[in-house]
C-alpha cells in the first residue's frame, strides 16, 4: 500500500527531523536533498506524498511541484515553510500543493497531515471507481446475468448508476432514491425514512413523529407485512434497510397492492447498495471540504491580524450579507455560496506587500493599482479548489460596479454575478462606517445617504433598496 513518504529538502537537519517523525507514526520515509533527486526517486514506486522545501539549489520546490503535478496530479505535496513564508506556501498551493506545515515540526501535526491525505487518496480512488463504466458496465451485466429480462434491465440498472453518479447531497440523493424506486416498481407509495440513532426510532419526516422500527430491519434484513385491511383489497408493505458502513441509515417502505417479489427486491437493494456507496462519498466529501475550508478561514484571520484596521471587517461583511440573504430569500445553497465568499472576499489581500496594506496614509494611485490586483488574487487563489468554483467568481467581481467603471473586469450591471453585487454593497458599507487611520468612519445615515446617492453607478439600485430599507441600521 502506500505507506512510503519522500521529503525534499537541502536541509539535513529538517530533513531528518521530519523522517524520524513520520517513521515514528509508522510510515517509511526517503530523502531527497533537491528537486532533480527527487523526481529519479519519484519514478521508483509509489508515495502517499511529498513534503517539499522550496528555496533550494538546482531546481526550486515550485519548480519541483509543478513538474510532480504534470506527471501525477493526484499525488499530494506538503510544503515546508519557514515561520514567516505564508505567500510562499499560498504561491505554492496555487502551483497544486495540498497544504503546508511550519517550524516547529510536530508529530501530532504530521500525523493530522498524513491522515488527511490519506483521506483524500481513499476518495479520489472512490471517485475514479465511479466514473470506470468498464466496471459499472461489469457489475450491471453481473446483475443481469441473474435476471430474466436482459434488455429492460440493462436500460433500467444504467439509469439507476447515472442518477446516483450525478448527485451531490444526502438529500439529493433520498429525493433520487425515491424517485428511481417508484419508476421501478410503478408504484407511487414509497417513502424515506431516516433512523435516529440516538433512540433507534424512524422518523416520519412529514409529520415530525417518531415510529417503532422492526428489530429485524436494525439487523440490516427486509421486513415484509401483509397490511391488508380487508380481502378484496391487498396491501403489503416492504422495507428495506439503507444500510452504510454496516450501520442503518434510514428505511426505505414501500406499500404495494402485491407482494412484490424476489425480481422487484434485486432491483430496490441494487439501488439501495449504490446509494450507500454513493453516500459513503458524500460524507467524506464533505468532510474535506469542511477541511479545506478551515484552511482558508486560517489564512483569512491571518489576514485579518496582519492588518488591525481591517481586523474583523470580514466578520461585519459575512454579517452584513447574511441579513441581505434573509431580506431577499436567498436558497439555502445561495446563502452557503455568499457566506463563504464573503468571509473569503479579501484572501487574496495575502498577496499585497506589507507596506502598501498597512501603509497609514492615503495611497498613491501606483499603490492603489497594486491593491486593485486582490479581487484576482483571491479568485486565483481558490481556483485549483473544484468546489469553490462558484464562490472564486463572486470573490473575483466583488469590486466591479453596476455602471461598469469598476475592477477587474469593467463587468456592467446584470454581468455581474448576484451574490457579487449583494457582497459590494456589505462590503462599501462597512467600510464607509469603519474608521481608518487617515479619516473617522461615516455615521449609519451618512453612509446610507452615500449608498443612495450612488444607485445604478456603483451599486445595483434595485439591491441598493433593500439594503437601506432592511439590512443598514436594522
Ligand atoms: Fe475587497
Amino acid at each position: 500500500m502506500f505507506e512510503k513518504v519522500l521529503i525534499v529538502d537541502d536541509d539535513p537537519g529538517i530533513r531528518n527531523t521530519i523522517s524520524e517523525l513520520i517513521q515514528e507514526l509508522g510510515y517509511k520515509s526517503e530523502t531527497a536533498s533537491d528537486g532533480v533527486e527527487a523526481l529519479g526517486l519519484l519514478d521508483s514506486g509509489p508515495y502517499l506524498c511529498v513534503f517539499t522545501d522550496i528555496m533550494m539549489p538546482n531546481m526550486s520546490g515550485l519548480e519541483l511541484i509543478r513538474k510532480i503535478k504534470a506527471q501525477d496530479v493526484s499525488l499530494p505535496i506538503i510544503v515546508i515553510t519557514g515561520y514567516a513564508s505564508l505567500e510562499i506556501a499560498i504561491e505554492a498551493m496555487k502551483y497544486g500543493a495540498s497544504d503546508f506545515i511550519s517550524k516547529p515540526f510536530k508529530v501530532k501535526q504530521i500525523e493530522l497531515l498524513l491522515n488527511k491525505v490519506r483521506r483524500e487518496k481513499i476518495l479520489l480512488e472512490e471517485n475514479r471507481r465511479f466514473s470506470d463504466t468498464l466496471h459499472l458496465h461489469r457489475l450491471i451485466d453481473n446483475l443481469v446475468g441473474q435476471l430474466e429480462d436482459k434488455n429492460e434491465e440493462i436500460i433500467s440498472l444504467q439509469e439507476i448508476s447515472e442518477k446516483i453518479i450525478s448527485l451531490k447531497g444526502i438529500r439529493d440523493l433520498v429525493g433520487a432514491i425515491i424517485d428511481v424506486s417508484k419508476q421501478l416498481l410503478d408504484e407511487t407509495d414509497v417513502r424515506f425514512f431516516p433512523l435516529s440513532i440516538k433512540d433507534n426510532k424512524l422518523i416520519d419526516t412529514g409529520s415530525g413523529k417518531e415510529l417503532p422500527v422492526d428489530p429485524f430491519l436494525l439487523q440490516g434484513n427486509i421486513v415484509r407485512k401483509n397490511t391488508s385491511e380487508t380481502q378484496l383489497v391487498e396491501k403489503f408493505e416492504t422495507i428495506f434497510p439503507l444500510m452504510i458502513e454496516g450501520q442503518v441509515f434510514g428505511a426505505l417502505s414501500i406499500i404495494s397492492s402485491a407482494v412484490l417479489g424476489e425480481d422487484k427486491e434485486g432491483k430496490i437493494q441494487y439501488l439501495l447498495n449504490r446509494s450507500a456507496e454513493r453516500l459513503e462519498n458524500v460524507a467524506l466529501y464533505e468532510g474535506l471540504y469542511e477541511n479545506m475550508l478551515s484552511t482558508l478561514n486560517s489564512m483569512a484571520k491571518i489576514l485579518d491580524a496582519r492588518d488591525p484596521h481591517t481586523s474583523q471587517h470580514s466578520t461585519r461583511v459575512t454579517t452584513l450579507s447574511m441579513s441581505m440573504a434573509a431580506a431577499l430569500g436567498l436558497s439555502e445553497e445561495e446563502r452557503e455560496t455568499l457566506y463563504i465568499a464573503a468571509s473569503l472576499h479579501d484572501i487574496g489581500k495575502v498577496g499585497i506587500p506589507d507596506n502598501i496594506l498597512l501603509k497609514p496614509d492615503k495611497l498613491t494611485d501606483e499603490e492603489f493599482d497594486f491593491i486593485k490586483r486582490h479581487p484576482d488574487i483571491g479568485a486565483d487563489i481558490l481556483k485549483p479548489l473544484p468546489p469553490m468554483a462558484k464562490e472564486t467568481e463572486i470573490i473575483r467581481h466583488h469590486h466591479e460596479r453596476f455602471d461598469g467603471r469598476g475592477y477587474p473586469s469593467g463587468l456592467k450591471e446584470n454581468d455581474i454575478p448576484y451574490l457579487s453585487r449583494i457582497l459590494c454593497l456589505a462590503d462599501s458599507f462597512d467600510a464607509m462606517t469603519s474608521d481608518r487611520p487617515y479619516r473617522k468612519g461615516m455615521s449609519v445615515a451618512e453612509a446610507v445617504a452615500e449608498i443612495c446617492k450612488c444607485k445604478g453607478r456603483q451599486f445595483d439600485p434595485d439591491l441598493a433598496d433593500t439594503f437601506i430599507e432592511k439590512v443598514a441600521g436594522s
